[in-house]
C-alpha cells in the first residue's frame, strides 16, 4: 500500500487505489510515437482501461513499446493489460476510446498547418478502419494541425459531433498555468483557467477566467507580466520544437491520457476541448477549443461564456485561421 502510493498518482487526480479499474473498457491508442506512446503509458498506469492497445505502422514498433511498457506494470503496480499491433485494426475492435497520434510532428521552422498534406491522408485511413472495428467508439484526435484534422476524423466518420473532439486546450492551459506557477512560486494544482480557439498562434488564453487558489490572477501579477506568459503561452508548442527538434510528448501525451480519464470514469470534467461549434459563440461549422463537459457520452455539453467584446473578436479571428486550413482539407478532397 505504501509502495503503492509512492507509484501511483495522488488519488485525487488519476487512477489509484481508491480508483478501480472500469469495468471492461477498452482504449485504444493510434502512432506508437513519443505522443501516443506516452500516452498509452498514461493509462495503463492510471487503470483507465482493462485492455490497451497501441497500434503503429511501423512494423513491430507498437509491439515494441506495449511490451516496455507492460514490463513497468511490477514496478508502477497496474492492472491494465497493455498490447502493440502493426497495423492490425482487428486487434482494436471494440474500443470504447480510441486516440489518433498517427502523423508527423513539426521540426523547426515549420507551422502545424504545414502537415495538413500528409497528415490528413493519414487521420483518413485510420479514422476508416476505425469504425469499421469499433463503430460505437469516441474518437479523440491529436494530430496536427489539430483542428483541422479533428475535422478530417468527423466528416469521415460520419459519427455524431459529441463522439469526436480534439486534444489542445488541455495542453494549452496546462502550458500557461505551469508558466504562471513559476512566475507566481505556487503550486499549478492552484491555477485554474480557460482558453478558447484554435491549436496555433491565434490561440486565446483567458485571463478574465483564469484564478490562482480561487483569487483572480490579475490581482496577483502585473499586466506586462501576464501579457508576456499569454504570448509564451500561444507560442508554447514552438518553444519546444525549438529547443529539441520535434515536438512536445510529455504534457501532449498526458493531457490526451486526462480525456480518456473523464471519459471511461464518467467524470464530468470540464476541460477545454476542440470541439464543433454549431452556433456557439455566434459561431458555426467550425471545429475549435471551447470549454466543455466531458463524460462517458463524450462530449456531453459546450460551456458558453460570456465574453467580452475583446475576447469575442480573438475567438472570431482564431475561428477565421482555423476555417481557411479546413477549406485547405476541403479543397484536398481526403474527406468522404
Ligand atoms: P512521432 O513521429 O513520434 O509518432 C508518430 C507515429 O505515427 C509514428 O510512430 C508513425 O509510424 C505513426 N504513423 C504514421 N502513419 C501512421 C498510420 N497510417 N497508421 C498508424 N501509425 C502511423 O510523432 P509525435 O511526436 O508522437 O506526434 C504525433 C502527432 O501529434 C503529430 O502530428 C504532432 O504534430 C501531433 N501533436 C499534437 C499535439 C496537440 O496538442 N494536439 C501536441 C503534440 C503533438
Ligand atoms: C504542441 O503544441 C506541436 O501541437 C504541438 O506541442
Amino acid at each position: 500500500m505504501a509502495r503503492r502510493a509512492t507509484f501511483a498518482p495522488a488519488p485525487w487526480t488519476h487512477g489509484s487505489i481508491t480508483n478501480k479499474l472500469p469495468l471492461k473498457m477498452k482504449v485504444t491508442v493510434v502512432g506508437a510515437g513519443n505522443v501516443g506512446a506516452t500516452c498509452a503509458d498514461a493509462i495503463a498506469r492510471w487503470e483507465l482501461a482493462n485492455e490497451v492497445v497501441l497500434l503503429d505502422i511501423k512494423e513491430g514498433f507498437a509491439e515494441g513499446k506495449a511490451l516496455d511498457i507492460w514490463q513497468t506494470a511490477p514496478i508502477s503496480l497496474f492492472d491494465s493489460r497493455i498490447t502493440g499491433s502493426t497495423n492490425d485494426y482487428a486487434k482494436t475492435a471494440n474500443s470504447d476510446v480510441v486516440v489518433i497520434t498517427s502523423g508527423l510532428p513539426r521540426k523547426p521552422g515549420m507551422s502545424r498547418d504545414d502537415l495538413i498534406a500528409t497528415n490528413a491522408a493519414i487521420v483518413k485511413s485510420v479514422t476508416e478502419n476505425i469504425i469499421k472495428h469499433s463503430p460505437n467508439t469516441i474518437i479523440i484526435v491529436v494530430s496536427n494541425p489539430l483542428d483541422v484534422m479533428t475535422y478530417c476524423a468527423f466528416i469521415n466518420s460520419k459519427f455524431p459531433a459529441n463522439r469526436v473532439f480534439g486534444m489542445a486546450g488541455i495542453l494549452d492551459t496546462a502550458r500557461y498555468r505551469a508558466f504562471l506557477a513559476t512566475e507566481l512560486n505556487v503550486s499549478p494544482k492552484d491555477i485554474q483557467a480557460v482558453l478558447m480557439g484554435g491549436h496555433g498562434d491565434t490561440m486565446v488564453p483567458l485571463p478574465r477566467y483564469t484564478t490562482v487558489g480561487g483569487i483572480p490572477v490579475t490581482e496577483l501579477i502585473a499586466k506586462d507580466k501576464l501579457d508576456a506568459i499569454v504570448e509564451r503561452t500561444k507560442k508554447g508548442g514552438g518553444e519546444i520544437v525549438n529547443l529539441l527538434g520535434t515536438s512536445a510528448w510529455y504534457a501532449p501525451g498526458t493531457a490526451a491520457a486526462q480525456m480518456v480519464e473523464a471519459i471511461v470514469r464518467d467524470q464530468k470534467r470540464i476541460f477545454p476541448c476542440c470541439v464543433w461549434l454549431q452556433g456557439e459563440y455566434g459561431l458555426k461549422d467550425v471545429y475549435m477549443g471551447a470549454p466543455v463537459v466531458l463524460g462517458r457520452n463524450g462530449v456531453e455539453r459546450i460551456i458558453e461564456l460570456q465574453l467580452n467584446k475583446d475576447e469575442q473578436a480573438l475567438c472570431d479571428a482564431s475561428a477565421k485561421a482555423v476555417r481557411e486550413v479546413m477549406d485547405v482539407l476541403d479543397k484536398m478532397q481526403v474527406t468522404a
